[in-house]
């Protein structure tokens, strides 16, 4: 998509967090935090003012950014976390609240790719995986989050789904299945709770710069040159623009937002 004529602009990371949210004195999780979108979020909700758990499969990577966050002065934890085991979910729902006293706002993130396969090839195995952690991963996140913010009464969870919840992509409906997934346990659980002072929403990517993206770039060249003919504002989104979309969902502006997946997709959805 480089060398069209227009294109619409990249601002700097600290333009996407313009207006800044006071998260003064709340308590944000984000699970699968160490790297692209959700490394994204952490960040933007650090610099909101909110302390901040950050949660991952890749421990080394999320104590690292941790570092990062607390050597700018960012009130930020870190712990390992794979959201295949449900008690490992429940554990840093627990830690957040032992160290931070309450949950404001949760960002369920991690997610992975299956292998792009010809529908009748892919194997059970690759299927059980992509499940267990964009779809299984997200109800256990929402369990264990909802079972503290009922308790306290109030708190935003978002989702992260994908443009791939909304329409289906060839090669990649085993992914497509695990995000349209994602919205049903969203819009579900935000029937539930919306009367309880609780707001449920997802986001909906489209196709961000992320490392995810970067290796499907190379592996599925034809399926992404599809895909980015159609995301019309011609370029990859950045993992602050969802991050921003994020930390509206979870803001007093979107007080009167319940169960929706909000693309953020520049214009793929609109096609
Ligand atoms: P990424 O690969 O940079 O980040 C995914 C994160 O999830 C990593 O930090 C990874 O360690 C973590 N993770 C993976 N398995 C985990 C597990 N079992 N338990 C805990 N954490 C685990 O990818 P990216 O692109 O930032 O994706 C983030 C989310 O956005 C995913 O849910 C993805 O499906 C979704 N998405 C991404 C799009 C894109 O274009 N990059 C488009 C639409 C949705």
């Amino acid at each position: 998509m480089t060398g069209q004529l227009f294109t619409a602009p990249v601002y700097s990371k600290e333009v996407y967090m313009d207006p800044i949210y006071n998260f003064q004195n709340k308590v944000a999780l984000v699970v699968g935090a160490s790297s692209g979108i959700g490394a994204a979020t952490a960040r933007a909700f650090a610099m909101s003012g909110a302390s901040v758990m950050l949660a991952d499969v890749n421990e080394e990577a999320v104590i690292q950014l941790v570092r990062e966050l607390v050597s700018e002065g960012f009130t930020a934890s870190g712990h390992a976390c794979d959201v295949t085991d449900e008690a490992q979910v429940a554990a840093i729902v627990t830690r957040t609240v032992e160290i931070y006293g309450r949950l404001d706002f949760a960002y369920n993130n991690a997610g992975v790719q299956a292998p792009a396969s010809d529908f009748a090839d892919l194997s059970a195995e690759d299927y059980d995986r992509v499940t267990s952690i964009n779809q299984r991963g997200v109800w256990a996140c929402m369990k264990h989050e909802l079972q503290q913010m009922r308790a306290q009464g109030y708190g935003a969870i978002v989702n992260c789904a994908s443009v791939g919840g909304l329409v289906g992509n060839p090669e990649l409906a085993p992914y497509n299945g695990t995000k349209h997934g994602v919205l049903g346990l969203t819009k579900g659980a935000a029937l539930e709770y919306a009367a309880r002072g609780i707001r449920i929403n997802a986001v909906c990517p489209g196709t961000i710069n992320t490392p995810m993206v970067s290796a499907m770039m190379e592996t599925q060249k034809e399926a992404m040159d599809d895909i980015m003919i159609r995301q019309v504002i011609n370029r990859l989104g950045e993992p602050e623009e969802v991050a921003a979309a994020v930390l509206w969902l979870c803001s007093p502006g979107a007080s009167f937002v319940v169960g929706i997946g909000l693309p953020v997709d520049g214009g793929f959805t609109a096609n």
